[in-house]
C-alpha cells in the first residue's frame, strides 16, 4: 500500500474500524505498519499513524527518553517524577503530541521528518527503533531528514543529530526550527500546582543554548539546557510567543510565520526553541548536533557573576544569579561535532551487541530468533524503569514496585553487569522490614519506600527470594548473601542479605490462615484480589485501602510460591552453611504442598484462594471466577501433587476454560458484577485487566508449567499466542508494538478481544524470557553450573544456542528428534564435566561447544 494511501488507511477507515471491534478479514489480509531489520536489529515503522504510539526508550543508566514513532515522549533524570526534564501530556488531544520536534520550512512546504505536529504529507517517513537510538527519515519536495535520537552511554543527556540534504537540482532556502517543551521537574506539580507553576519559569540563554534554571535557587542544584552547535538565527523559551495562546502546535505563530520571537520566558510555560537558516545547494547536506542535557553543580559552585558571561547572553530574573555552566559546556564540546556524535553511536551500538549476546539462538524460526533478541531488550528496559514511566504508566503514579523488582531481575542477570543487579537487589531489600515484610514500592531518586501505598502485600517477600536466587545461579556470586543491607532505609539497622532472606521466607509461616494456607494480606500477585478490603465507598483506592484486618483469607498462590522458592532458598542456606535452616524449610515445604492438595485442588485444577468468610474463590463452586491462570501457572511450575497427576490434570483445565486464540485469560468466567469481599478485580469489566483479561505476565507461567509436566508442544502453542513478533501481521487488531509484550490483551468476553494495552513494562518481559532462554531452550543456570534441557517446538528440528554464563561462552548444537525429553549432551570441543544434563567448564576453559540431542 502506498503511504498516502495507507493515511486514509490510518485516518479514516482505520478508526472506524477501530471503534466497531477488530476483524482483520474486514481488512482483507495482513495489517503490517513496518517490519523487523533483523540484520540491523531495528523494527522499522513506515507509517506515522500506527495503531497506537509505537515507542522506544533512549538510556541506560541516569538519563532517559520516552520517543515515539512521530518522535513525540519525554525526558527525565533517574526518576519521572521527581526529575521530569521535558512535559508530556497523557490523555491529551491528539493523542501523543508533545515531544522533540523540528520544524522545516522550504518554500511554502513546512513539515516535521516525524510527521507530527504539522501532519503534513511526506513523500517518505521511516522511523527506525534500535536498541537505545531511534532514526527518523523524511522527505518531502526533494529535501531529505535524517535525525538521530540517542542518549549515550555513561551520559546525562539526549543527543539528536538532524541532517538535511538537498536531493533535488536547485538551491534551497531553508529553516530548520526545534521546539521542546520545559517540566518544571516535579513531572506530579507540575499538572496539578498551577497556582505556583505558572509565575516560576526561567530560563537563561547564552550564544546558542538555552537553560532551563526554574527554581534553581537555595534548593535545586541542577538545571537542564538544549544546545545546538551552530550559530542561530533566533530562539524562543516562552510557549505563548511561539505558539500564540490559541493555537496548537501545528498553527505556531514562530513556524507560520518564519519569525523567531527571541522570547525570553518569565514564568508560565518554558520551551526551547532554536532557529537555523541555511541554503542548501543541490546535492549538499548540512548535519546539526542538538543536545538535550542535565546538570548537577555543588552547593557552593552554583552560580558565577554577570562579568564571567561572554558570550550574547540574556536571563528572566535579574535577582537570580547566573548559573556556573562549566559542566554543560564539557557536555556540549563531547558531541559538538558529527564524528563524535558517530563514535558514541558506535559505541552505543557495540554494547547493545555485547549485551544481548550473553542469550543467542538460531532455531530457522525467524520470529522465534527475534522475540530472544528483542524480549531481551525489552528485559533491560523493564530492569530500568519497572512500572514506572511509560505511555501507559504516567511516571508520577509508581516508583519501583518490590515484587516487581525483583521479577525483573530475572530477565537482566544474564546480560548486565553484576553490580546492576546486585544494585538493585540491594536496593529493593533496603525496603524491607525486620519482620521480612516490605513496602510495595520505592522512588528510583530517593530509594525509599512509598508510605502512601505502604506494605502488607504477602507475596512480596518470595520475589525477593526468587530474584537473589536466581542472580546466585547466574554468576555463583555467594558472597552478594553476606553484604549487609539495611531495614527500611536505616543505616543503624542492618544485617545480611541471608537475613533479609530469612525474614522473607520465613514471614509466610509466621502468617498463615485457618486452612493452613499464607495469609494474602492486601493482595498477593494479582494486585486486584483484594479480599481485606470491603470497599464501598468509590473514593477508596482498592490499593491502599484495608478495612479488615485480614485473619482469614488466604493465598493458594503464595502457597506454590513457598513450594516454588523453596528450593532456592533451601540451596542459599546450604551455602551460608545453615543445615538446619535449610531442612525446615524442606519440611514446612512438605507441609504446604500437603495443604495445597488438600484444601488448595478443587478436582480439575487448583482453587485461587479463600475469601475472608472461608469460601473458595476459583473453584466450580462459585458462579463467576470458576478457576484463575495463576495457580495454574503456579501450582504447575512448583508441580504441586505431580504424584498425583494434578499438574496435567490443572493444564488440560486451563486449554479447556481459560485459552483463547489470542492467550490464556486470566480468569474465567469473569466476574459480571461487584464482590464487596473480592475487590477491585470484580470492578474491572469482564474481559479486561485482571477480570478476564489475558493478563501476559502469567501465561508464561503456565508455558513453564507444561514443560515441566513434559509437553513442550502445549507449551509453544500457549508461547506464540502472545508473543508479540508472531502478532505483526494483525497490528490492527492487537495494535501496541509488535516488538514487546504488553501487560494485557483484552479477553474473549471483551468487546474488543485480542486489543492489547499496557506495552513495555510488564513483567511478561522477564517471565517469557525465562520460559523461552531457560525452559523452551532449556538453558538453565544453576547453582553447580548449567543446565540443558532443551524442550523446543517440534518444528524445531536444529537449532544453535550460544549462552555466555559465568564468563564462559557455551556454544550448544540442538538435534532435536523425537522431542521426548530424553536428553543426552556430550561435548564437541572444549573442556566440561557433564553431570546427565548439567555441565560445567573445567581447567579454565573459557568456550565450550556442546550437542544436545532431544530423544
Ligand atoms: C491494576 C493492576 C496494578 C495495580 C497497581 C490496578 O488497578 O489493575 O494491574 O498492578 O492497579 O497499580
Ligand atoms: C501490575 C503490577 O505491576 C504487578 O505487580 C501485578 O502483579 C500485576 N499488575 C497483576 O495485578
Amino acid at each position: 500500500m502506498d503511504l498516502q494511501a495507507r493515511f486514509f488507511c490510518g485516518r479514516i477507515e482505520g478508526l472506524e474500524f477501530l471503534f466497531q471491534g477488530a476483524n482483520l478479514e474486514d481488512f482483507g489480509g495482513t495489517m503490517k505498519f513496518g517490519f523487523f531489520d533483523d540484520k540491523e536489529r531495528e523494527y522499522v515503522i513506515n507509517e506515522p499513524l500506527t495503531p497506537y504510539p509505537w515507542i522506544n526508550y533512549l538510556g541506560n543508566e541516569k538519563f532517559f527518553s520516552l520517543i515515539s514513532n512521530t518522535a513525540g515522549g519525554y525526558a527525565f533524570y533517574t526518576d519521572a517524577r521527581l526529575r521530569r526534564l521535558t512535559r508530556y501530556r497523557y490523555n491529551d488531544i491528539p493523542l501523543d503530541c508533545n515531544g522533540r520536534y523540528f520544524f522545516i520550512k522550504d518554500g511554502d512546504a513546512i513539515w516535521n521528518p516525524g510527521f507530527k505536529p504539522m501532519k503534513t504529507k511526506l513523500d517518505k517517513y521511516e522511523c527506525r527503533h534500535g536498541f537505545g537510538y531511534t532514526k527518523i527519515a523524511s522527505e518531502k519536495n526533494g529535501l531529505a531528514a535524517d535525525v538521530l535520537y540517542m542518549v549515550p552511554n555513561g551520559e546525562n543527556c539526549e543527543v539528536e543529530m538532524v541532517t538535511l540534504t538537498n536531493k533535488g537540482k536547485s538551491d534551497k532556502d531553508i529553516s530548520l526550527v526545534s521546539f521542546i517543551e520545559w517540566c518544571l521537574y516535579n513531572g506530579q506539580t507540575d499538572g496539578e500546582n498551577f497556582q505556583r507553576n505558572l509565575s516560576t519559569g526561567e530560563v537563561e540563554i547564552e550564544g546558542s543554548v538555552i537553560y532551563h534554571k526554574t527554581e534553581y535557587r537555595e534548593r535545586r542544584n541542577h538545571f537542564a539546557f538544549y544546545s545546538v552547535n551552530s550559530p542561530i538565527d533566533g530562539f524562543d523559551t516562552d510557549r505563548e510567543t511561539f505558539l500564540g495562546l490559541h493555537n496548537s502546535l501545528d498553527e505556531a505563530n514562530v513556524i507560520l510565520s518564519g519569525k523567531s520571537g527571541n522570547s525570553v520566558a518569565d514564568g508560565w510555560s518554558p520551551i526551547a526553541s532554536h532557529r537555523l537558516n541555511c541554503t542548501l545547494k543541490a546535492g549538499e547536506s548540512k548535519t546539526y548536533v542538538f543536545i538535550l542535557g542535565y546538570i548537577e553543580n555543588p552547593e557552593d559552585k552554583k552560580f558565577i557573576s554577570e562579568k564571567d558571561v561572554k558570550q550574547p547572553f540574556k536571563a528572566t530574573n535579574k535577582y537570580s544569579g547566573i548559573v556556573n555552566k562549566e559542566k554543560a559546556y564539557a557536555l556540549q564540546e563531547k558531541f559538538s561535532t558529527k564524528e563524535k556524535v558517530e563514535a558514541a553511536y558506535n559505541a552505543l551500538r557495540s554494547f547493545w551487541d555485547e549485551t544481548l549476546s550473553h542469550f543467542a539462538i538460531s532455531t530457522g524460526d525467524e520470529k522465534l530468533d527475534r522475540m530472544a533478541v528483542w524480549n531481551q531488550y525489552q528485559c533491560v528496559v523493564t530492569y530500568n524503569f519497572a512500572r514506572s514511566a511509560s505511555y501507559f504508566e504516567s511516571g508520577i503514579g509508581r516508583g519501583l514496585g518490590f515484587r516487581d523488582t525483583s521479577q525483573d531481575m530475572l530477565g537482566a542477570a544474564h546480560q548486565l553487569p553484576s553490580k546492576r543487579i546486585r544494585e538493585r537487589l540491594y536496593d529493593v531489600a533496603a525496603t524491607q522490614f525486620e519482620d521480612g515484610s516490605a513496602y510495595h514500592q520505592f522512588q528510583p531518586l530517593t530509594k525509599r519506600g512509598n508510605a502512601d501505598i505502604g506494605s502488607n502485600f504477602n507475596d512480596d517477600p518470595l520475589w525477593l527470594v526468587l530474584g537473589v536466587g536466581n542472580y546466585i545461579r547466574e554468576t555463583g556470586d555467594k558472597d552478594f548473601l553476606k553484604v549487609e543491607v539495611p531495614f527500611d532505609n536505616s543505616e543503624t539497622n542492618k544485617a545480611t542479605m541471608f537475613e533479609h532472606l530469612k525474614r522473607s521466607y520465613n514471614y509466610i509461616p509466621n502468617h498463615m490462615g485457618p486452612h493452613g494456607l499464607p495469609l494474602i494480606g492486601r493482595a498477593d500477585w494479582n494486585d486486584c484480589l483484594n479480599l481485606n478490603c470491603f470497599s464501598k465507598d468509590p473514593n477508596d483506592s482498592f490499593q491502599t485501602c484495608t478495612n479488615k484486618e485480614g485473619k482469614n483469607a488466604e493465598s493458594v498462590m503464595i502457597a506454590q510460591m513457598f513450594v516454588y522458592v523453596t528450593p532456592d532458598y533451601a540451596a542459599m542456606c546450604r551455602i551460608m552453611g545453615d543445615e538446619a535452616e535449610a531442612k525446615k524449610a524442606e519440611d514446612l515445604c512438605k507441609k504446604m504442598e500437603a495443604a495445597i492438595c488438600s484444601a488448595g485442588w478443587d478436582g480439575d485444577w487448583y482453587i485461587r484462594a479463600y475469601d475472608d468468610f472461608g469460601h473458595k474463590i476459583g473453584s466450580k463452586e462459585c458462579d463467576d471466577g470458576k478457576i484463575f491462570i495463576e495457580t495454574q501457572g503456579f501450582g504447575t511450575m512448583a508441580q504441586c501433587g505431580a504424584d498425583k497427576g494434578y499438574p496435567a490434570k490443572a493444564l488440560d483445565s486451563v486449554k479447556k476454560y481459560l485459552d483463547s486464540k489470542y492467550g490464556i485469560c486470566i480468569v474465567d468466567p469473569p466476574y459480571s458484577s461487584y464482590h464487596v469481599e473480592l475487590g477491585e478485580v470484580s470492578s474491572y469489566p469482564p474481559g479486561y485487566k485482571e477480570n478476564g483479561g489475558i493478563f501476559c505476565h502469567n501465561n508464561p507461567w503456565v508455558i513453564i508449567g507444561e514443560i515441566k509436566t513434559g509437553r513442550p508442544n502445549d507449551a509453544w502453542e500457549h508461547y506464540k499466542k502472545i508473543a508479540p513478533a508472531y502478532l505483526e501481521e494483525i497490528s490492527e487488531i492487537h495494535r501496541t508494538e509488535p516488538y514487546v509484550y504488553a501487560q494485557m490483551i483484552a479477553g474473549k468476553t471483551a468487546g474488543r478481544f485480542g486489543e492489547a494495552k499496557n506495552s513495555w513494562l510488564t513483567g511478561t518481559a522477564a517471565w517469557n524470557f525465562v520460559a523461552l532462554s531457560q525452559f523452551i531452550c532449556g538453558l538453565q543456570p544453576a547453582y553447580e553450573g548449567l543446565r540443558i534441557e532443551p524442550r523446543l517446538p517440534e518444528h524445531v528440528k536444529k537449532a544453535e544456542m550460544t549462552r555466555k554464563f559465568r564468563g564462559v561462552t557455551y556454544h550448544i548444537n540442538v538435534v532435536n528428534k523425537k522431542n521426548d525429553g530424553k536428553i543426552v549432551i556430550s561435548v564437541d570441543k572444549g573442556n566440561a564435566k557433564i553431570d546427565g544434563t548439567l555441565v560445567s567448564a573445567e581447567n579454565g576453559c573459557s568456550e565450550v561447544f556442546l550437542t544436545a540431542t532431544v530423544g
